[in-house]
């Protein structure tokens, strides 16, 4: 098992070249299932696309790295069933579903459990499926999909924003008959990038202003070359790491736009950022200021996935910080970890409130989940003396070449395997 050792109170300094997106990535890679051949730009290299493109190949798929690009060749739809293994190792593996049932008029996946965030149900996935003509047989902890007469066009109103479940249904109707309604839709970026892959690929997908997405069923798809946004979250998480240490940071080839929920509260935490259209850089003050209220929410409000990284800052800023987690359940398993390194935070349901510490120390935590590991990371950068964190495959899922960035950057980190150094 990897672990990180890392020496903090390091400054950082430099330019930081952001990966691709993973929530992106993925959406694209199970659509690109519809696709005769498609090369996708930009993935990153994460064990969460490593794991799309073995569901991709297991569904009969050929796929191709070169550097940043996969190249997908759909072959024959000869498996239309996702085996278990595969879907554990990717919870997200559930966004292959539509694709499936589009390509092979049939779907066989494991029912995903919960996960570190607590329960991730798919009702809404289903739900709008099943309005597109899809039939749900939950099978002894499989669920059965069939689409007998086909796809068709519908009219759904989400509940709630799903990003998966949008994605999924937005998948499905590309080539469904008819026209397809999304309403209360996920607004988020990964969304129109989705989009704007099926569009390149000949598929009649528009976003309303309000957010609606409007899908005009095609008979198929054609091939198509396209690259994934860049991972705001990623960006949101160097920030962090940056206002953490006292750092200046710049990041280039992101999309500041995306970063519109963070930006203030940088500020806030007193930052000073400076904007460009594809860079952004910030420039961290000698101590940082709590942070008032920070609440997640459906995009365009504060992201839930920036959640831990953010409170990682906020240990050790001036003050009486609160974070109100409206998106999952339970997504505060970080703050234990902090603790063990000096951080003050109070959990109450939702609510987490962080009284800034004068100063975090080393100590021997655990990643908890992907952000949470990131937290970590952020604290273990600001902290006096070493910390090691253990089980850094959490972070391997979304953060493209962590240690080698940080270390360009000026950060002290090592990954150990076995006991042995790697960096
Ligand atoms: C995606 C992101 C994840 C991010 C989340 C919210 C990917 C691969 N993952 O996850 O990083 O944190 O969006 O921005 O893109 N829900 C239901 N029923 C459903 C679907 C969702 O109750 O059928 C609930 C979930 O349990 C959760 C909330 O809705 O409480 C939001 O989930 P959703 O937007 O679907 O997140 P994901 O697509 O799973």
């Amino acid at each position: 098992m990897g672990k990180y050792r890392i020496n903090g109170l390091r400054r950082l300094e430099g330019t930081l070249q952001v990966q691709g997106s993973k929530n992106a990535a993925l959406p694209i890679l199970a659509a690109a299932l519809l696709v005769p051949e498609s090369t996708v730009h930009n993935c990153p290299e994460l064990s969460d696309v490593e794991a799309a493109v073995h569901i991709l190949e297991e569904l009969g798929c050929r796929c191709h790295r070169e550097g940043g690009s996969v190249t997908v060749t759909a072959g024959e739809c000869l498996n239309s069933s996702i085996p278990e293994a595969l879907m554990r190792e990717m919870r997200s593996s559930v966004v292959f579903l539509g694709a499936m049932i589009a390509r092979c008029g049939r779907a066989r996946i494991s029912l995903p459990g919960g996960c570190e965030l607590g329960p991730r149900p798919i009702d809404m996935h289903l739900s709008g499926l099943q309005k597109l003509g899809v039939t749900v047989l939950d099978d002894r902890g499989y669920l059965d999909c069939r689409a007998a007469n086909g796809l068709h066009g519908a009219r759904i109103a989400l509940p709630f924003p799903s990003v998966g479940a949008t994605e999924n249904i937005m998948i499905a109707a590309s080539v469904a008959k008819g026209m397809t309604e999304i309403h209360n839709a996920a607004r988020e970026p990964e969304i129109s990038n989705l989009a704007d892959f099926l569009n390149a690929a000949g598929a009649r997908v528009q976003i309303a202003l309000d957010g609606t997405v409007y899908v005009e069923g095609v008979p198929k798809l054609h091939a198509c070359e396209y690259a994934v946004i860049p991972d705001r979250i990623a960006a949101a998480t160097y920030l962090c790491a940056a206002a953490a240490t006292g750092s200046r940071l710049q990041l280039a080839g992101i999309n500041p736009i995306h970063l519109t929920a963070c930006i203030p509260l940088y500020e806030e935490a007193g930052c000073t950022l400076r904007m460009e259209k594809n860079s952004l850089e910030l420039y961290a003050p000698a101590s940082l200021k709590a942070l008032r209220m920070v609440r997640t929410m459906p995009y365009p409000g504060f992201p839930t996935d920036a959640q831990a990284p953010f409170m990682a800052m906020c240990c050790l800023a001036k003050g009486t910080s609160v974070f109100v987690e409206n998106i999952f359940e339970n997504r505060y398993k970080h703050a234990g970890e902090l603790s063990r390194m000096g951080a003050q935070i109070k959990l109450e349901g939702r609510v987490a409130v962080v009284e800034g510490a004068a100063r975090l120390h080393g100590a021997r935590v655990e990643c908890t989940d992907l952000r949470g590991g990131a937290a970590l990371v952020i604290a273990a950068l600001a902290a006096e003396g070493e910390t090691v964190i253990d089980e850094i495959r959490h972070l391997e899922r979304g953060y493209e070449a962590l240690e080698r960035n940080l270390c360009a950057l000026g950060a002290d980190i090592k990954k150990l395997e076995n006991g042995e150094d790697f960096c």
